[in-house]
């Protein structure tokens, strides 16, 4: 267990707060009403997303760090008492494939260790027609925009530990997945380098 990792964790929360206020929250919220069935949160990190849930069959949560495994669990047992919680990473889901309709991942896909294996798992976790919900920062499509955040990803890995350079809709579809609903929008109230944002869903083949 790293300090760097601890320290993240506890100041998770604090730091997120201005971009939730201004705006995030209510992206998470727009995104999560379409969630159904039984679901599947990765990398659920503090639990920014437990409030959001209405009408679900269940609910899983995975999340590798045990720093942040503690803070979720202890957010769940007043917003989410049903739910599963699970210490796992997205590349390794310990469930049988089709187990879930719905699959969520909320800035997640940027920190993974190996983000075409962790689609692959979530594909294979999802049933046929499953659907992932996703709201990621991801890197531009503006060459200008995509060259500054390859220069800044280093500061971004320090502070944040993940890549703000990532092609994230192109492995999602890669993947295998058909993208149906997509909103390409702006993290609020984040560095230009961490601003583009895709906000949407793709359907398991
Ligand atoms: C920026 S936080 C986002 C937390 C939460 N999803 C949210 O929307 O606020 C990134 C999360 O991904 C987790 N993470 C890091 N590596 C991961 C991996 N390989 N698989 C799944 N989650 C991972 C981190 O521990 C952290 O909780």
């Amino acid at each position: 267990m790293s300090l760097r990792k601890n320290v993240f964790a506890a100041l998770y929360d604090p730091m997120s707060r201005k971009s939730e206020d201004a705006g995030l929250r209510a992206l998470r919220r727009g995104l999560l009403t379409e969630a159904g069935g039984s679901v599947l949160e990765i990398g659920a990190g503090t639990g920014a997303n437990l409030a959001h849930y209405n009408e679900v069959e269940s609910l899983v949560f995975t999340e590798p760090e045990p720093a942040m495994l503690r803070r979720l669990q202890k957010k769940a047992r007043d917003e989410a008492p049903l739910a599963k919680i699970l210490r796992a990473p997205a590349e390794d889901l310990p469930f049988e494939d089709d187990s879930f309709d719905t699959v969520v991942s909320t800035l997640v896909l940027c920190g993974v260790d190996d983000q075409a294996r962790s689609l692959r798992e979530i594909k294979r976790v999802l049933r046929p027609g499953g659907r992932l919900l996703f709201l990621e920062h991801v890197r531009s499509d503006e060459a200008a925009l995509a060259r500054f955040q390859d220069r800044m990803n280093w500061l971004n890995r320090i502070v944040v530990d993940c890549d703000c350079n990532r092609p994230t809709l192109t492995t999602i579809e890669a993947t295998g997945f058909s993208v149906s609903q997509l909103e390409r929008t702006e993290m609020p109230k984040a560095p230009k380098f961490v601003r583009p944002l895709i906000v949407g869903s793709a359907v398991a083949g």
